[in-house]
This record gives structure tokens, sequence and C-alpha cells, in this order.
């Protein structure tokens, strides 16, 4: 297994162009499903997680051509199995995500339910509510799920005891060949959602309201192909922006936009460093002085993002004050504290809520995560750690961040890929 090592001090200084997002991408590929035409995604990341749906829809009979550059073009003329296998789906959650759209096209799947992961259990009972409300018949059996629609699927009030953003985008996906109308309440707003619609809505759906908590489906009887450009993934985008505070430069993030990171934009400038907000990034800037610590809470969009949470953490550990961060969407998002403070840092952990205390030095170790999320918050605090940090289990970092050394690389970090043995793994 490959391992980055990482020789902190060198400040970062340079240009980054952001890819599109995993987190859309994997979700505008299972809308593949719905139509008989090829679908084309320009901006779309060469991720472990796409290579891995990849694998799953070529199963179910998608033809996936990943062309120079960053585009794809997927054609299912006619899905020739509706099984998706326990290893496949375990491997990456979001392949549960073909349950809806192949109920829609067939009548009927059976699909694993994808398990617990490292950040939490993860259920999937909204997802299977709203299929059921939308029409499909629901089995459980031997942790696979068996789905049917004999009379076809049919449009629904669908009111969402909280906010789930797979399980609004499954719903989605599901209710747009549905017959009749289909109202999704108390529905996710994050940007991806608004992708997707936005994708789907080309293909000849009839989709309003996404990213707003209300969302009206027309169903249609058929869908076609389309081109779409894959939205920015604002996650890599705030991921940068908090390298470029912790390491100290000049860093222009490029093809991303500044209104998706907001709510971690204002926080790092009250840590004390600058934001620059352009038409077609941001540009984040922090000279010497020391960052101050500030408090985090994660929520849903607009709010701060989970996915930026243990990034943010590795940010205040070396600010002057305590900081308080509480994790609000998932029950077990802090599995990088230890590993932080490994290389020095000095946080604790309470239920939901982690103190940082701010420290003078890090210093180099060697470290492994547990989640995508959590390898680059080591990643972070290596480029300001002394000495050499050792990230291992970089499988985990190839499932959502693309070409990380070379982009870090090129704005003066001294990051190296190390080749290892073995064969890669992904879960969660
Ligand atoms: C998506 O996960 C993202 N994954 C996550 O990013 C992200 O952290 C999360 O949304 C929140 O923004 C993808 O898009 C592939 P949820 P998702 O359904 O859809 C509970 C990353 O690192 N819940 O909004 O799974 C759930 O356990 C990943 O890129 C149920 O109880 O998140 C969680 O506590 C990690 N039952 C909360 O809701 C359900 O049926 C929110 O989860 C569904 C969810």
């Amino acid at each position: 297994m490959d391992r980055i090592a990482i020789v902190g001090g060198a400040r970062l200084n340079g240009e980054i162009q952001i890819s599109g997002a995993k987190n859309s991408a994997i979700k505008l590929m299972a809308a593949s499903l719905l139509t008989d035409e090829p679908l084309r995604l320009t901006n779309m990341p060469r991720l472990a997680d796409t290579r891995f749906l990849g694998t799953l829809l070529t199963r179910l009979g998608t033809m996936v051509d990943e062309r120079n550059g960053a585009e794809t073009i997927l054609h299912t003329p006619e899905i020739v199995s509706s099984f998706a296998p326990y290893d496949l789906v375990r491997q990456m959650r979001a392949s549960f995500n073909v349950l809806g759209p192949l109920i829609a096209r067939t009548g009927q799947a059976k699909v694993s339910l994808p398990g617990g992961c490292t950040i939490g259990a993860r259920p999937v009972d909204l997802h299977l509510k709203a299929l059921e409300a939308l029409g499909a018949q629901i089995d459980l059996h031997e942790g696979y799920v068996y789905a049917q629609a004999p009379r076809g699927l049919r449009g629904a009030e669908i009111e969402f005891p909280f906010v789930s953003v797979g399980a609004t985008e499954h719903a989605m996906l599901t209710a747009v060949l549905a017959k009749g109308v289909t109202v999704l309440s108390n529905a996710a707003c994050e940007p991806e959602l608004g992708d997707l619609a936005d994708c789907l809505n080309k293909m000849g759906a009839q989709v309003e309201g996404a990213g707003t908590s209300e969302i009206r489906i027309i169903g249609v009887k058929k869908l076609s192909g389309a081109t779409h450009a894959v939205i920015t993934d604002r996650i890599e985008a705030g991921t940068y922006a908090v390298a470029a505070a912790m390491a100290g430069g000049e860093v222009r993030l490029t093809n991303t936009r500044a209104d998706l990171i907001e709510a971690l934009l204002v926080k790092i400038e009250e840590a004390g460093a600058q934001v620059e907000r352009m038409n077609d990034g941001v540009i984040i800037r922090r000279n010497g002085a020391r960052l101050k610590a500030v408090d985090v809470d994660t929520g849903v969009y607009p709010g701060f993002a989970t996915d930026l949470q243990a990034q943010f953490m590795a940010l205040m550990t070396m600010a002057d004050g305590e900081s308080v961060i509480r994790e609000h969407i998932f029950e077990n998002r802090f599995m990088h504290v230890p590993e932080l403070n490994r290389l020095g840092a000095d946080i604790t952990v309470s239920g939901g809520e982690a103190r940082v205390r701010g420290v003078d030095r890090l210093e180099g170790a060697q470290v492994m995560a547990t989640d995508l999320r959590a390898s680059v918050s080591l990643v972070i605090a290596g480029l300001a750690a002394e000495g050499e940090t050792m990230v291992g289990r970089v499988y985990h970092l190839d499932r959502g961040f693309e070409r990380l050394e070379e982009k870090l690389g090129a704005c003066g970090a001294n990051v190296r890929r190390i080749k290892g043995e073995g064969p890669a793994e992904a879960e969660g």
C-alpha cells in the first residue's frame, strides 16, 4: 500500500485547479442507468470511488468510456443485471444509490445493504422508506434489499424526518421516472443536489426546487442522453484553502466557487488568514502571524461541512488558544484525533465535541487514518509539522483527492508518494 511523506515547513505559493466533485460525480454516474442513451459527463474527477462505481455499472450493463481529460461517457442500452453484490457496495456506500434507478428502469433489483462505516452507523432507512413511498415493495434478507415495483413507481409526498443528502438524492433519482408528482420536503440543500437536478433536467426530467428544502418532481415516461459538467468539488477546494492557511503563503484556487465554501472561508478569516473571493475561485493568504483559535459547529449546507471538520481541526492544532469543534452530522467522526495527537496536538474528545488547545509546534511522525477526510487532515498537519510525517493507508486519500501530491507539490510543498506493495482497499 502506498504512503505519503510530507516534510513540513514549506510555504505554499501558486495555483491549484479544483476538480469535479466526487460526491456529485458518483450520483450522476448512477443517473446514467435511467436512460438507454449516452450520458456524457465532463469535469469528471479521476478517483478510486468513480472507478469502483464504474466497475459496478459495467456489471449492470453500462459501457463506461473514460476519455482523455476529464470526460466520461456512460451508456446503458439495456440493463443486463439488476444485482449489486455486497463486495462492490461495501467498497463504496454510494453504490447503494443504483437501487432506485434499477427499480425505475426494470421494475426490480437486488442490492446489498452497505453496512456501517468508520464515521458512524450510517443506516439507509430513509432511503428505503422513500422508495416504498414511491411504490417499491422492499424485503430484506441476508444483507440484501430485494425490491420490486410490479405496478410501476408512482409519485408521492415524502417528508424526511431529518436532512439526508443520500436519501434526498436517491428519492430524486427514483422519482423522475415515477408516474405523477413527487414532493420531497425537508430535503437536503447541498449543492450536489442542484447539480444532480440540473443533469436530470437536461435528460428530460422535470425537477424543480433542488437546492431548497422542498423539491417537486413531475415524473416523465422516458429520459434521454445529455452532456453535463460536474460541479466543482467544494470539499477539495475547502481542503486546499485550509492547507494554505496552515502552511502560509498565497494560493489561488481556480475552477471553483467561493460561495460554496462560505461557512469555511468566514472561519478562516476569523482565525486571521486573508480570503479574496474571485469570480472564478478564491485566494487564501497568510503571512507569518499565528492564527487565532475559533470554534466550529458542523451542519447541513450552507453550514460548516462535516467533510471539512477534520481539516479545520488540523488547522486549529497550532492556533493561539482553545478551539471547540462540535460534530453534528456523524456520531463517530473524530478518528483523526489520536493521529493528530501523535503529531503533538493537544485534543480531547467528549461525546460529539473536541477541544483543541493550540500548541507551538507539531512534530512529524508515522500516522494513518481510517477515512478519506481524516487522512487529508494528517497531510495538512504534516505541512506545518517539523520533520517528516508519513501518512499510511493512502488508499483512503485516493478515493477522493485527485493527484493530491502533484497539486500541493506544484505550490512548493515537500510531498511525495512512496509506492508500496499490496492491494488497495476501500470502505465508507
Ligand atoms: C453524504 O453522505 C456524503 N457522501 C458524505 O461525504 C457527507 O459527509 C454527508 O453527505 C453529509 O454532507 C456522499 O455524497 C457519497 P447523509 P450521506 O445521508 O448521504 C443519517 C465524504 O467524505 N442517516 O446526509 O451518507 C446518517 O447516518 C463523505 O465524501 C440515517 O440515519 O449522508 C448521518 O448521521 C463522508 N438514515 C445523517 O443521517 C438514512 O437513511 C446524514 O447523512 C440516511 C442517513
